[in-house]
């Protein structure tokens, strides 16, 4: 499949409009200090670095802009700079460090370490922000404190942030200079935690101030999905109990647990990818059309699909559920070793880092229909995916030689990489035919559609579009307390049952592989999973 037209559209820095309000394009990004919390961490050096060099690069950062990490591990400024530097090269998304970017964005770095669950490191922050917000750096005083921490430090941090000053109740959105904060996912580690935080950050902040943050919703293909659904007539009429059989949502990740032993020993996959990544990918696939595409619009129709989904109790969950871990194996070439051998891996850890679900929406339209969901650490190929299992057609006439070899239709979402969109179908084979049946062979075709192809090098990576959006003040891509509560009412009930009855012998599978046996019983009533 070519791409739209003769000229390829242009796709331009700022994300496109889809889930966003009308009309907010206009505004841009305030001049501000964004604070780190976990500033030498991984989601610090694998993803926002990276896209706040590459927001420099671009020309999307405010002129008056300035980053402050704040993390345990000791280093000077210098050496903060340096590694930041280091990381940015490392980054996929980057071909080289440009100096001249690089330098003038580095003087605008600082650094300082302590705990941030003591109240000693909160004053150093006054302390280093007094020096940072002068008329110099030109900030505006404006404060974006971003939690890029485990969530077991949430708590404290919201608390000593208010009770410091250092990020005071606004009234409203319109209050100068603006104190924002950047709540990372899992959002709490259980419904209840998940309420008491809401509640807590509610009380000391207004909602207009918080950014609870789920980078899928940043990616331009999760964007996309809305678009696709609802600005072509063809699909809609398909995207139902009649027409599809079931669905499959598969986020596979060839990385391991890393540096990252310790968060992921408290979260798991289950927390970590479902409670949020996966469950927004349902959800917009599953949602009816919003009245419009306003934040709440599009939110409240993702509440009602969360509300739909059957809960699990009880002894049901092992029959709807998977978890394993992996062990050694070989990805990508290299050997690893197995996920309890990791650095920092308790070595009897019950920690699963592969998950699959199935689930039911309980609803007109997808009453019987199962989604079926999977994500794993250490898996053959990093490959996220949205595939659509259409019904067999009702009757086959071209019977007793193919019979076999007719697949159902099948579309799948590529939300990445190779972003883009397939179709497969039958067609006739070529060759002669002497009757019509049962002669007659039938083969399955993709119609296939790359974003890349079509449009060139196109989408800025989510974490530029989300801390954009928050230097602007759009909270449209952000999820809702609401929203947040509703998923956790999904994945708890898992995770309690998951903790009381923790497995004699933990499921494995060797890494490099597609996951555990267990997880192709789980959907063999349906079929097979698709392989990406
Ligand atoms: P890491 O463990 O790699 O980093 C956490 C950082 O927080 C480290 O710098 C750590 O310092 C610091 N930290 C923890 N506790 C304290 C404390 N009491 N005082 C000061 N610093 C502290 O985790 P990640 O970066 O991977 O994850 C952080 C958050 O980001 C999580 O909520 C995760 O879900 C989310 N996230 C991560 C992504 C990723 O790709 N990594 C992607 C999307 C979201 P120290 O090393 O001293 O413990
Ligand atoms: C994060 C998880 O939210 O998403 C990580 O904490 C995971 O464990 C990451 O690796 C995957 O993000 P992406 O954008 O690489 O699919």
């Amino acid at each position: 499949m070519t791409g739209p037209s003769a000229s390829p559209t242009k796709i331009s820095a700022r994300p496109s409009v889809v889930l966003r309000a009308m009309g907010d394009d206009r505004r841009s990004a305030d001049p501000c200090t964004l604070v780190i919390f976990g500033g030498a961490g991984d989601l610090t050096k694998r993803k926002l670095i990276p896209a706040i060099y590459q927001m420099a690069r671009e020309g999307l950062l405010p002129d008056g802009f300035t980053l402050l990490g704040v993390a345990r591990e000791e280093m000077d400024v210098a050496a903060y700079r340096k590694l930041m530097r280091e990381e940015v090269a490392k980054s996929d998304e980057i071909e080289a460090v440009e100096d001249e970017t690089w330098n003038k964005l580095a003087e605008r770095i600082f650094y300082i370490s302590g705990d941030l669950s003591q109240d000693a490191i909160y004053r150093v922050v006054h302390e280093q922000l007094a020096v940072i917000e002068t008329p110099r750096h030109e900030t505006e005083r404006n404060r974006l404190f971003y939690l890029a921490v485990p969530p077991s430090v949430f708590e404290t941090i919201v608390r000593h942030l208010s009770k410091s000053g250092l990020a005071p109740k606004m009234t409203d959105d319109a209050v100068r200079p603006w104190a924002r904060v950047v709540i990372e996912k899992p959002f709490g580690r259980s419904l209840e935690t998940a309420r008491a935080l809401n509640a807590l950050v509610l009380e000391l902040f207004n909602e207009c101030q918080l950014y609870r943050i789920d980078h899928y919703l940043g990616k331009e293909t999760v964007q996309s999905i809305l678009v696709f659904r609802f600005a072509n007539a063809i699909f809609e009429p398909l995207w139902n109990r009649q027409s599809i059989a079931n669905v499959q949502i598969t986020v596979a990740e060839t990385v391991g647990v890393g540096s990252r032993a310790k968060y992921y020993e408290e979260a798991g996959v289950m927390r970590d990818m479902f409670q949020n990544h996966l469950l927004q990918l349902l959800t917009l696939t599953a949602m009816e059309p919003p009245v419009t595409t306003t934040a709440d619009a599009v939110r409240d129709e993702k509440v009602k699909v969360l509300k739909s989904i059957r809960w699990l109790e009880g002894p049901d969950i092992d029959q709807a559920s998977v978890r394993a871990q992996y062990t050694e194996g070989d990805v990508a070439g290299e050997h690893v070793p197995g996920f309890r051998s990791e650095a920092g891996v308790a070595p009897g850890s019950v920690t699963p880092t592969y998950a699959a679900l199935r689930l039911w929406v309980d609803n007109w339209r997808w009453n019987g229909v199962p989604f079926y969901l999977r994500s794993g650490k250490r898996l053959a190929k990093r490959a996220s995916e949205i595939a659509i299992q259409f019904r067999e057609p009702p009757h086959l006439m071209f019977a007793s030689k193919t019979r076999k070899q007719i697949e159902a239709n099948c579309l799948v979402m590529r939300i990445q990489p190779d972003e883009g969109m397939s179709l497969s179908f039958q067609v006739k084979q070529p060759g002669a035919v002497y009757q019509l049946s049962p002669g007659i062979e039938v083969a399955p075709v993709a119609m296939d559609f790359s974003y890349d192809e079509a449009f060139g090098a196109w989408s800025p990576p989510a974490y530029e579009t989300l801390l954009l959006d928050i230097m602007i003040g759009d909270a449209t891509l952000f999820t809702r307390s609401d929203e947040v509560e509703a998923a956790w009412r999904i994945v708890d009930p898992v995770l309690k049952w998951w903790e009381a009855n923790p497995p004699a012998n933990m499921a494995g599978y060797s890494a490099g592989s597609w996951g555990p046996a267990e997880s192709d019983a789980l959907i063999s009533k349906a079929g097979v999973w698709r392989q990406p």
